[in-house]
């Protein structure tokens, strides 16, 4: 038996057949254009090419095995904003992302109008230009022609799981799963349900939205003729971030991970509470159970940090790979006093400033590019540990040990600067593609090919352990004195 899992990206599509050990078979994968329109941080993407993508990654991913997959589990970019008529899967405008900064001013009216404790109190969020809510609103103040569409009830909205379900379904089911409606900023986390409330604030009109369906439990079937000529039951969604928590088994509350992926996401899981988000955090669903009852867990979301070594190689050429930042960055003993701070598109987690941008101080005539890779491998670990010690502020505990998967898990350097910032052990497992897994696992579960989350466990394998060394706290001061300096430059 096997399952097929698709992790529909930021940047791509990723799909794998998955066997019942929770091996991987085979895999596939397609990336799609980014659009940038404006200077001011926007981010779109063509929803027709994230289908496209989905369907090229699935089709590899089929192509490379003899097993034919029994279900299949989505899994997604979070947050993004899709606009599409259900009818006919077509959409009246590209999809707004989740890294898009242009609601910025929304978002700084309805705080000072008063509303954020409000905000933060019903979604566990907070009014940040990342949520779709805002973005929503954009798209009905500045984009009439689409949003007639909404008005009419011809268009409906959702996330990346909610468009690709609706197309492999070829428009029957237009649902979503708890943990993706929890990043909306229009879904009370503490009720289950939509929030009228939210959808007043932002002018959203609740009837367009999806139906909120358990993250694991059959929701509908795929259509042949729309998806490679498979009949499949769908029986497993979840926002990327909470699939990748399912596939490093985190279903214990305490239990934690970090997934470096464009951005890095921790989350600990809280269990069957959501637990007041201070100290800029985020409290979110975790998961739906298919009785209807729901987990939760804390979450720092970072928006850059495997971008910023991307960006190494692309925007600064500094690299020919982000396999290469390894070993330059440990041709040197340290960054030499470089200090970069990668707020490319803003900060997240814990200092929220979309008014942010990059900046690397400490450059001297002695400074080469390998500190400036050692300095963006310091970054991202530096980024982790702020979030950990506001996770440990929160619960008043240290997380026992931090589970890492994604990209740039395999980078050992990072592993080792990451233990040793956090003080805490850090477990990389076999296989670090933990996202698509998680979709795997949830879809598996509902059908049967796994039993409970324990025979899930059984296949968990760690890969390497790294045991945390001295760290450099004068290292990490200079860092939170340039993330200081770092903040509102967009505004001056
Ligand atoms: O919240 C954003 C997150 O879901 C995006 O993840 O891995 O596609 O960068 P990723």
């Amino acid at each position: 038996m096997s399952v097929l899992a698709l992790d529909a990206g930021t940047t791509g599509v990723t799909a794998l057949v998955v066997d019942e050990n929770g091996g991987v078979l085979s895999r596939g994968y397609q990336e799609f254009a980014q659009h940038y329109p404006e200077t001011g941080g926007w981010v779109e993407h063509v929803p027709e090419e994230i289908w496209q993508a989905a369907l090229a990654a699935c089709q590899t991913a089929l192509d490379g095995t003899d097993s034919v997959p029994t279900c299949v589990g989505i899994t997604n970019q979070r947050e993004t904003a899709v606009l599409w008529n259900r009818k006919r899967g077509s959409a009246p405008r590209r999809a707004i992302v989740w890294q898009d900064r242009r609601t910025a001013g929304i978002c700084s009216e309805l705080r000072e109008a008063g509303h954020e404790d409000r905000v933060t109190e019903i979604t566990g969020l907070r009014l940040d230009p990342y949520f779709t809510g805002t973005k929503l609103t954009w798209i009905r103040r500045n984009d009439q022609r689409s949003w007639a569409g909404v008005e009419s009830g011809d268009t409906v909205i959702g996330t990346v799981d909610s468009y690709v379900i609706s197309r492999m379904t070829a428009g029957a089911r237009h649902v979503t799963d708890a943990s993706n409606a929890s990043r909306t900023l229009l879904y009370d986390i503490h009720r289950g349900t939509w929030s009228q409330e939210m959808c007043d604030l932002l002018g959203v009109p609740l009837s367009v939205l999806p139906e909120v369906v358990p993250s694991y439990g059959v929701v509908g079937e795929t259509v042949p003729e729309e998806f490679l000529g498979l009949r499949l039951p769908i029986a497993g969604i979840a926002g990327d971030q909470q699939a990748a928590m399912f596939g490093q088994n985190c279903y214990t509350p305490g239990t934690s991970k970090c997934t470096y992926g464009t951005g890095s996401f921790v989350l600990t899981n809280t269990g069957d509470r959501p637990v007041a988000p201070e100290y800029g955090l985020l409290s979110t669903v975790l998961w739906q159970h298919p009785d209807g009852r729901l987990d939760y867990a804390l979450e720092g979301a970072i928006f850059v940090t495997g971008a910023a070594v991307q960006w190494l190689r692309d925007g600064l050429g500094l690299i020919d790979s982000a396999a290469q930042s390894e070993g330059l960055a440990s041709s040197v003993r340290d960054s030499g006093g470089v200090v970069f701070v990668p707020a490319l598109t803003g900060l997240g987690a814990p200092d929220w400033d979309p008014h942010a941008r990059g900046a690397i101080f400490g450059i001297t005539r002695g400074t080469r590019r390998a500190h400036i890779a050692r300095a963006t491998l310091d970054a991202i670990a530096f980024e982790v540990r702020d979030v950990a010690e506001s996770m440990s502020a929160v619960s008043g505990t240290t997380m026992p040990e931090l589970r890492v998967d994604g990209g740039a898990s395999t980078n050992d350097l990072l592993c080792q600067i990451q233990a040793d910032q956090l003080q805490v052990s850090v477990a990389r497992p076999e296989v670090q593609e933990t996202t698509a897994l998680g979709a795997a696992f949830l879809a598996g579960l509902a059908t049967g090919v796994w039993s409970s989350t324990d025979e899930l466990s059984q296949t968990w394998h760690l890969d390497r352990r790294f045991e945390p060394g001295a760290r450099d706290d004068a290292a990490h001061r200079r860092w939170r004195t340039a993330v200081e300096r770092s903040k509102g430059w967009a505004e001056l």
